[in-house]
C-alpha cells in the first residue's frame, strides 16, 4: 500500500520533459522559465545548427540532447511538451507535425502568418486533442492581472471604450530585425509584435469583435526603409457588446518602449498604472494609483514566460485545457488580426463573419 502511495507520489512530482525547437533569443527565456519553474524540465533543443550537447547542457543546466532533426526529436518517448520557438514562417508546419507526434505545445506569436495556415494548425492541435499554449505572456503578466482584476470587480462599470497600444522600434539595433523587415518574416505591425496589445484590448474588453478597421503607414526614417510592409497601423474594432476599441501597433518609433492602456467605464476609467472609480467616492479630477508593474520592455527575460508555462504544465497534470491563453484564445485574436490586415489592405471595414465562416 505505501510502496503504491510512494509510486503515485513520485509520477506526481516527475517533472514534465520539454524539447525546445529553435535555438535564438525567444528560445534562451523559454529555458530559463520553464527551469526555474520546477514542473518541467528542458532536455532536448532541436536546431539547423550543430551545436554541441554537452556545451548546451552546461549553459541551461541538467541534460539537453541537441537533434539535427525534427523528426528524431519528435520521436523521444520521454518529451511530453514541445516550445516552438523558430522563425515565424516556420510555426505552421512545425506545430502540425508536433501536434501529429502526440506532444502538448507551446507556440510562439505569431502563431502563423495566414489565415489558412491558422484554420490548418487549428485542426491539427483539435485532431490530436493535445495541451496548446500561445505566448501572449502579456496576460500574466502584473499589468494586465491587475487591470483584469479592476475590471472584473466591477470598479469601471460597463466599459464602452477601450484603446491598447503597443510602441517599440524594432530597427537595426534589434536582434530580430534581419528577418522581421520580411513580409515572408514580419508579416504586418501586428502580426510581428502589435499582438500582444491587440490580444490584451481583446482580453480587456471581454466581448466577441463583430467589425475591424485598419489603416497602416510608414515612417519616412532611413532605419526604417528595409521593411517590405508598412510598419504602423491603427485598428478600430466594433465589439458585440457595443462597444468600440483601437490598438495602435508601431514598431517604427524612436521612443522607450510603450505599452499603453486606456479603458473607459460606465463608472471609472483606467490608464496604465492609474484609475478613477466611482464606487470608490474618490475625486473624478485626480487618478488613484495601481501598484503594479508595467509591460515596459521588449527584452524576452523580462517577460511573464514563467507563470504562463506554470499555468500549462498545472493544467496538461490536472487534465484540463489551459485557461487565459489557449487554442480557442490564440485563434480568437489571430482571426482579428488577419481581418485587421485584410481591411487596410482593401481600404475598407471587415466584418468578422468573412473571417470565421460564419
Ligand atoms: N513573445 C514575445 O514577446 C517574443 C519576443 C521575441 C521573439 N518572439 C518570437 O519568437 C520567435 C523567434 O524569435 P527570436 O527573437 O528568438 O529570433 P532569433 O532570430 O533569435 O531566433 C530565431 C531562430 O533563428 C535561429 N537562429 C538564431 N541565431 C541563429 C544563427 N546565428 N544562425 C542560424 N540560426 C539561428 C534559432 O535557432 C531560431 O530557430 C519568433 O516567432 C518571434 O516573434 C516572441
Amino acid at each position: 500500500m505505501r510502496a503504491d502511495f510512494d509510486a503515485i507520489l513520485r509520477q506526481l512530482m516527475k517533472k514534465l520533459n520539454v524539447g525546445i525547437i529553435g535555438y535564438g533569443w525567444a528560445a534562451s527565456a523559454h529555458i530559463d522559465a520553464i527551469n526555474q519553474g520546477g514542473k518541467a524540465q528542458v532536455s532536448a533543443v532541436y536546431s539547423t545548427r550543430k551545436l554541441d550537447s554537452s556545451e548546451v547542457s552546461a549553459k541551461h543546466g541538467g541534460t539537453i540532447t541537441v537533434y539535427n532533426s525534427l523528426k528524431a526529436m519528435l520521436a523521444d518517448p520521454n518529451l511530453q511538451v514541445i516550445s516552438v520557438t523558430s522563425y515565424p514562417w516556420e510555426h505552421a508546419r512545425q506545430i502540425v507535425e508536433v501536434a501529429k507526434a502526440g506532444k502538448h505545445i507551446i507556440a510562439e506569436k505569431p502563431l502563423v502568418l495566414s489565415l489558412k495556415d491558422l484554420r490548418t494548425v487549428e485542426a491539427a492541435i483539435k485532431k490530436a486533442k493535445v495541451n496548446f499554449c500561445i505566448c501572449f505572456e502579456a496576460r500574466f503578466s502584473s499589468h494586465f492581472k491587475v487591470t483584469k482584476s479592476v475590471i472584473d470587480r466591477g470598479l469601471l462599470g460597463k466599459i464602452h471604450y477601450g484603446e491598447v497600444d503597443y510602441y517599440h522600434g524594432i530597427g537595426p539595433w534589434y536582434g530580430q530585425y534581419r528577418w522581421n523587415v520580411t513580409r515572408k518574416g514580419g508579416g504586418s505591425s501586428l502580426l510581428t509584435a502589435g499582438c500582444h496589445a491587440l490580444d490584451a484590448l481583446l482580453l480587456c474588453m471581454g466581448s466577441e469583435v463583430e467589425e475591424v478597421t485598419s489603416y497602416d503607414t510608414q515612417s519616412a526614417h532611413p532605419d526604417f526603409q528595409k521593411y517590405e510592409y508598412p510598419t504602423s497601423s491603427v485598428t478600430i474594432l466594433k465589439f458585440k457588446s457595443g462597444a468600440v476599441g483601437k490598438c495602435a501597433a508601431v514598431v517604427d518609433c524612436f521612443q522607450p518602449y510603450y505599452f499603453h492602456t486606456h479603458l473607459v467605464g460606465s463608472e471609472g476609467s483606467l490608464l496604465d498604472d492609474k484609475f478613477h472609480s466611482n464606487l470608490l467616492g474618490a475625486n473624478k479630477n485626480g487618478w488613484s494609483k495601481l501598484s503594479m508593474s508595467l509591460m515596459d520592455s521588449g527584452d524576452v527575460s523580462d517577460h511573464p514566460y514563467q507563470a504562463e508555462f506554470d499555468t500549462l504544465f498545472d493544467a496538461i497534470a490536472q487534465g484540463h485545457q489551459m485557461p487565459l491563453a489557449g487554442l480557442a484564445d490564440a485563434v480568437a485574436t489571430h482571426e482579428v488580426i488577419f481581418a485587421a490586415d485584410l481591411s487596410a489592405k482593401r481600404g475598407k471595414p471587415v466584418r468578422m463573419k468573412e473571417i470565421r465562416g460564419k
